[in-house]
């Protein structure tokens, strides 16, 4: 089962590259990140984050591999900012964020 999700993951990620429509983990991360995160940070690849000192995630992604924020939103990402809510994601959404993420940094 876990196998098979990740395979599926790896082909959207050329999907995506290719411009289809995206689906699948893809999916899911930009819906997570689009329903928590999205009224500061810019999710897309282009727009200013809401939030003006919001990092659009874009940016985010020059400074830290997508892997990297995997331990933090398990967790809980608290970072520096007292603007920002504690977010605790389930383990697919999690998944689907790193993947969503890794088309960010190919751009
Ligand atoms: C209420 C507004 C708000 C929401 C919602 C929000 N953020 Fe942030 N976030 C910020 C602000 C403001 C900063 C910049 C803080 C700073 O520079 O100290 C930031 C910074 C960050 C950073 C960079 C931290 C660093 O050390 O450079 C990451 C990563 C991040 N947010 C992830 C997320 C994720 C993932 C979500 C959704 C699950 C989210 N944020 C939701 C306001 C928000």
């Amino acid at each position: 089962m876990r196998t098979a999700f990740f395979a599926v993951g790896a082909s959207v990620g050329l999907l995506a590259e290719a411009g289809a429509a995206l689906s699948g983990p893809v999916e899911l991360g930009r819906e997570a990140l689009e329903s928590r995160c999205s009224r500061c940070h810019a999710i897309g690849a282009e727009g200013a984050s809401p939030h003006s000192e919001a990092p659009p995630f874009r940016d985010v992604v020059k400074r830290y591999p997508p892997e990297a924020l995997e331990e933090s939103l398990a967790e809980g990402i608290t970072s520096g900012h007292p603007d920002m809510p504690e977010f605790v994601l389930p383990p697919e959404e999690i998944d689907g964020v790193v993947a969503y993420l890794n088309t960010l940094v190919t751009k």
